[in-house]
């Protein structure tokens, strides 16, 4: 059932288009400038009355709940607090009836963010759960509910689950924005119609895989990595740490490129290699980025850049580059994810571990 991949990860990081496809699929209303839930029960009124959204969730779906901020901050103008649902729950949480609150999991059964959940619909917070799992807890808790229709996700290492999340959260921040009047007709349609584009961006940015490939065998013995990125980009390079971690063992760590000065440096050396997420949009500050690049390399640092595919200044500077289709400033982290994916998936295939069931790890964490 691994359909000739000899692992469940390396097929659910390949199956990304059609996950993706799945997940747009009869949701995007282009001449209408509008987005379809068939689950969806929330009038216009109160969709206008909330005041402000909290994201609950662990793990990978948190990285996708930091990226959801942005595009939920841009599209509807509604402030987001992302919060990790391990801490929400122990710490006497402000909660009002005017919150939205949304917990995104991919089996929608993780004790701590079911746990989250439950307390904030009881402070009477309306609750949206955004999940893969039909029929699982946080679904059935939920006072509204979103698939993410990514379909069985068994590698424990999430991927398809991630990217699906991105593009759901995407979808919503169109639907928030259409129902509170923060978002035009033809807005929306322009930002739906960059959706409609995902599929195919992430069939061409799948072509890297040579190339990540080499970097992967020339960084597989490595005992840390960096990896930097700057607004929505930020939670790329959180959860392309991660992803590195959980299956490679290596220690790494994701980090915003503007706080690298306030600490992170000091680890530079030339046995650092630094991977730098560095699409070219003013809001993930590529200058600054293209500044981080500059002082990685001044210490010795080993750069592998990630760059749109026509990109010759940061080709010219990086060690290594992996080219990615340019996406919009809100997709780039859905197209950016891929490529980190793999390089995490063939670091750990080259050293040899269990790529599908990490040491110390489960699929779905149903314990606290
Ligand atoms: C990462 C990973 C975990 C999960 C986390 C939340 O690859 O698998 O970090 O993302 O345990 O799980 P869900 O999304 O099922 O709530």
């Amino acid at each position: 059932e691994k359909g000739g991949y000899k692992h469940f990860m390396h097929k659910e990081i390949w199956e990304q288009p059609r996950a993706i496809a799945d997940t747009l699929r009869g949701r995007m209303l282009l001449s209408e400038g509008d987005v379809h839930f068939d689950t969806w029960n929330l009038a216009a009124e109160q969709v206008k009355s909330f005041t402000k959204v909290t994201i609950l969730a662990c793990g990978t779906s948190w990285h996708s709940g930091v990226a959801g901020k942005h595009m939920i901050e841009s599209l509807a103008r509604l402030p987001v607090e992302v919060e990790l649902a391990s801490e929400f729950r122990y710490r006497d949480p402000i909660v009002e009836k005017s919150h939205l609150v949304i917990a995104i999991s991919q089996s929608g059964e993780t004790a701590d963010t079911l746990g989250a959940f439950k307390e904030a619909k009881r402070l009477g917070a309306h609750t949206l759960a955004i999940c893969n799992v039909i029929g699982s807890a946080m679904t059935r808790e939920s006072d509204l509910h979103i698939l993410t229709n990514a379909g069985p996700e068994i590698g424990v290492a999430s991927t398809k689950a991630f990217t699906t999340q991105l593009v759901t959260l995407y979808l919503l921040a169109v639907k928030l924005g259409r129902m509170r009047g923060t978002l035009s007709v033809e807005a929306a349609q322009e930002h739906l119609t960059q959706l409609t584009q995902v599929p195919k961006m992430i069939e061409d940015v799948l072509k890297c895989e040579p190339q990540v490939k080499r970097v992967a065998r020339e960084f597989m013995n490595a005992q840390d990595f960096l990896f930097l990125g700057r607004g929505p980009m930020h939670p790329v390079a959180l959860e392309g740490a991660l992803k590195l971690k959980e299956i490679s063992y290596i220690h790494a760590e994701g980090y915003a490129g503007g706080e690298m000065k306030h600490g992170p440096i000091a680890l530079i050396d030339e046995k650092m290699p630094v991977v730098v997420l560095a699409p070219k949009h003013p809001h993930v500050a590529y200058e600054k980025i293209i500044g981080n690049i500059e002082e990685v390399r001044a210490r010795g640092g080993k750069v592998i850049a990630v760059i749109d595919e026509d990109d010759a200044q940061a080709d010219s500077l990086a060690d290594h580059v992996i080219r990615i289709p340019a996406a919009s400033a809100l997709l780039a982290p859905v197209v950016a994810t891929i490529p980190l994916q793999l390089l995490a998936y063939h670091v750990a295939e080259m050293r040899g571990n269990d790529v599908d069931q990490p040491r110390n790890l489960a699929k779905s964490v149903t314990v606290e």
